[in-house]
């Protein structure tokens, strides 16, 4: 067995090449090219040839990782193969949307397709484990890195991270085409004070338990053979050096038996949280708190032999860090055939190729939400209309590719103006108005974001007068979002909300398409605009997905996995509320209830809402209660296609437990299905709430199921149309 195969190699490995496997390094010099002479590259490659590196993260290409590869396989004692780390996010070379735009399709098995042809492509170029699905619930539209995950939502988190993982690793992860997957970041990243990026997290058991750690426990039932722990601290210890979140919970209670990569550098970041007096304490604290693999904060390799031999560390914690990554290698294949993910002839036909481009464009579409249509403005006509299409963004070849797109080449994904042409014979007048962003210069990466200062939208105004219908590409750029990038205003970026007021004065028939990594306040386009389109970074196949939505060649069935605010400051706005003490029901803001003197509780767009060209009646709500000892109740409904279109509409099913030991919230999603439907088809779609999903954990971390009275509400959004009651 495994195991058997991991306790013999064990047996035969010193302390420094146990340590090795525990020691993860960025790709270093060329690694083709001359080897390094001295400095930290030289140092690297020396502790490769020692056998003292277990991992490396960004070496990609068959002919790079091979040239890595054989030095650990030749050159080594014992010739144990590297496991190769890649950011595979939401694509690899060819980019599909980004990972909270996927989330947007409620589309269960999409998404796991989207994971398992990312990792074919991936896998194409040497790679064999991805730093993802993250995870993390996020209910603060303000941090950056929401763009990354599954949205606010727990329920529906949790469902996405198994078709996730599963489509990363399939069945079998010793196949060639499928890779390790990661679930990150262990744990509450997300819900950084402020929603600024790496700040502190402080969370009660509730949230935790309820919240913040489900999607992460369904991930490991799905069999993710990785975790990654994160930077911030929770509760006052960083989750790095956290005993209770790896040894007790993950490793413990949930019995993960796959291993835990530290975030980049986060075991020194521990100094600097004031948690580790110095590296070597750092290295100790990481190393007991169950951190497996140091990723670049050289403390392991450094470190931790010294901490064994004084007698700090237990042999027996470094064992047990080896054993989980030797396990994961094995279960890959790699001691098999370390070169197996290495196929000069698979890279050039799968990388790019056809299926995966229409793979992407399938995905890129069903991510699409249709906010607003007023007057069926939309679809757009094929034929006969001046259309003038106004945006930096609209002709942007490289914001689409979105955040985390480190193996994309700049320029690769379709532009809106590319695609509006490609799909009718219209024709299309375009004008950029003005840039994304003003004042500051931005870098990300290589990408410099236009920043001029150009305030003047005549450009604009000239094409808009003349057109029948405005489309206008506006948001934020693909870099605006993502990691390091939180925001304190949810706006458009630099001076977009003049410039769509200005074409406004002029021509009022405007459909504002959105690009963006986060829920933004478009309060004022939400009163004035009559078609509003959320596209998100759609990826490489962005402008034909766009195309074919506006054009009605494709009837979007997207879904908000996030709540859209009004205002900055409502923010953490969510849909899955407590009521409090003094709630505030809409319209009725009165001093001394829950409230604010200047704005509504309510969201501009709630969670689940999205529009389709058709229409959905629901009725003949019926539940179930079979009493039976597992308590399980069926939620029936008939969905009826009520418009002219065919369509698909995501059934959501709802419920709020009405008194219990711990306060819930005032909905919780806890079932859903897409449904497909002709014009005047109806469908009885039934759903059942077994205990898992009409129970929660209480204060000690328990997971209870309490009798007493619950309310259920059906519809197409957390704003949902029937509701019923029963008893438990
Ligand atoms: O995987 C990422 C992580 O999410 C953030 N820090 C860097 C890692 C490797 O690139």
């Amino acid at each position: 067995s495994i195991d058997d195969k991991v306790a013999t190699l064990l047996s035969k490995m010193t302390l420094e090449e146990k340590i090795g496997q525990m020691n993860q390094y960025n790709g270093f010099w060329d690694v083709t090219g001359p080897v390094p002479e001295n400095g930290d590259q030289a140092k690297k490659y020396e502790h490769l040839r020692k056998g003292y590196v277990g991992s490396m993260l960004n070496v990609r290409g068959v002919k790079d990782v091979r040239a890595v590869q054989k030095i650990a396989v030749e050159e080594t004692r014992l010739g144990i193969p590297l496991i190769i780390g890649f950011d595979v996010i939401h694509g690899y070379e060819t980019l599909s949307p980004i990972p909270i735009a996927e989330a947007a399709s409620w589309d269960l098995k999409a998404i796991k397709k989207s994971a398992e042809v990312a990792a074919k492509e991936a896998s194409a170029a040497g790679i064999n484990w991805t730093f993802a699905p993250m995870v993390d619930i996020s209910r603060d539209a303000r941090w950056g890195r929401v763009m990354e995950g599954a949205g606010e939502d727990t329920y529906l988190g949790s469902k996405i991270a198994v078709a996730r993982v599963k489509g990363f690793q399939s069945d079998d992860l010793s196949t060639p085409f499928s890779i390790a997957a990661c679930a990150k970041h262990f744990a509450a990243y997300g819900f950084a004070e402020a929603g600024r990026d790496y700040n502190t997290a402080d969370v009660g058991t509730s949230t935790l338990y309820n919240i913040i750690f489900p999607p992460f426990k369904a991930a490991k039932d799905a069999g993710v053979r990785t975790f990654m722990n994160s930077f911030n601290e929770l509760n006052g210890v960083p989750s790095t050096g956290d005993e209770y979140l790896q040894r007790d919970v993950l490793k413990g209670q949930w019995q993960f038996d796959g291993f835990v990569v530290s975030d980049w550098g986060s075991i020194t970041e521990m100094i600097a949280h004031g948690h580790a007096e110095n590296g070597k304490h750092a290295a100790e604290l990481a190393v007991k708190a169950g951190s497996d693999m140091d990723m670049e904060s050289y403390l392991y390799v450094e470190e931790l032999a010294g901490l064994v031999n004084d007698g700090t560390v237990n042999i027996k914690d470094i064992n047990d860090a080896t054993s989980r990554i030797l396990r994961v290698k094995f279960e890959l294949g790699l001691f098999e055939d370390p070169y197996k993910y290495l196929d000069e002839t698979r890279e050039k036909e799968v990388i790019g190729s056809q299926e995966i481009h229409d793979a992407a464009l399938d995905m890129a579409k069903k991510s699409i939400v249709l906010l607003k249509n007023e007057n069926n403005i939309l679809p757009l006509k094929k034929e006969g209309q001046k259309i003038a299409l106004i945006g930096a963004l609209a002709s942007d070849k490289t914001s689409p590719l979105g955040s985390w797109r480190i193996a994309a080449k700049d320029s690769t994904a379709v532009s809106v103006l590319e695609g509006l042409n490609k799909y009718s014979g219209n024709t299309i007048t375009y004008a950029k108005g003005a840039d994304v962003s003003i004042g500051k210069t931005e870098f990300a990466f290589e990408v410099k974001i236009n920043t001029s200062d150009k305030r003047d939208f005549n450009d604009a105004i000239k094409v808009a007068k003349k057109a029948d219908v405005v489309v206008m590409v506006l948001g934020e750029h693909g870099f605006q979002s993502g990691e390091g990038r939180s925001r304190t205003d949810l706006g458009l970026p630099g001076v977009q909300q003049q410039l769509l007021e200005a074409v406004y004065k002029v021509n009022k028939n405007i459909v504002l398409v959105l690009n963006n990594g986060r829920p933004l306040t478009v309060t004022w386009a939400d009163k004035n605009i009559p078609a509003i389109v959320e596209a998100w970074q759609l990826g490489t196949q962005s402008g034909n997905a766009i195309a074919q939505v506006l054009y009605g060649d494709y009837n979007p069935s997207g879904k908000l996995p996030m709540t859209f605010p009004r205002h900055v400051g409502q923010v953490p706005i969510y849909y899955n509320y407590k009521n409090t003490g003094r709630p505030t029901l809409p319209g009725e803001d009165i001093v001394f209830w829950s409230h604010y003197q200047d704005e509504k509780n309510t969201p501009l767009y709630a969670f689940g809402h999205g529009l389709s060209y058709t229409t959905f009646k629901y009725d003949n709500l019926k539940i179930e209660n079979t009493f039976s000892e597992n308590k399980t109740v069926t939620v029936s409904v008939d969905v009826t296609n009520t418009g002219e279109l065919k369509g698909k509409e995501v059934v959501q099913l709802y419920i709020r437990d009405l008194f219990a030991s711990i306060t819930r919230p005032v909905k919780e999603l806890k079932g859903f299905e897409l449904v497909e439907l002709d014009p005047n088809q109806t469908k009885t779609i039934t759903l059942s709430l077994t205990q898992e999903e009409l129970g929660f954990f209480n204060n000690q971390g328990l997971f209870i199921v309490e009798d007493g009275d619950f309310e259920v509400f059906v519809g197409g959004s957390s704003e949902t149309v029937l509701t019923d009651k029963f008893k438990l």
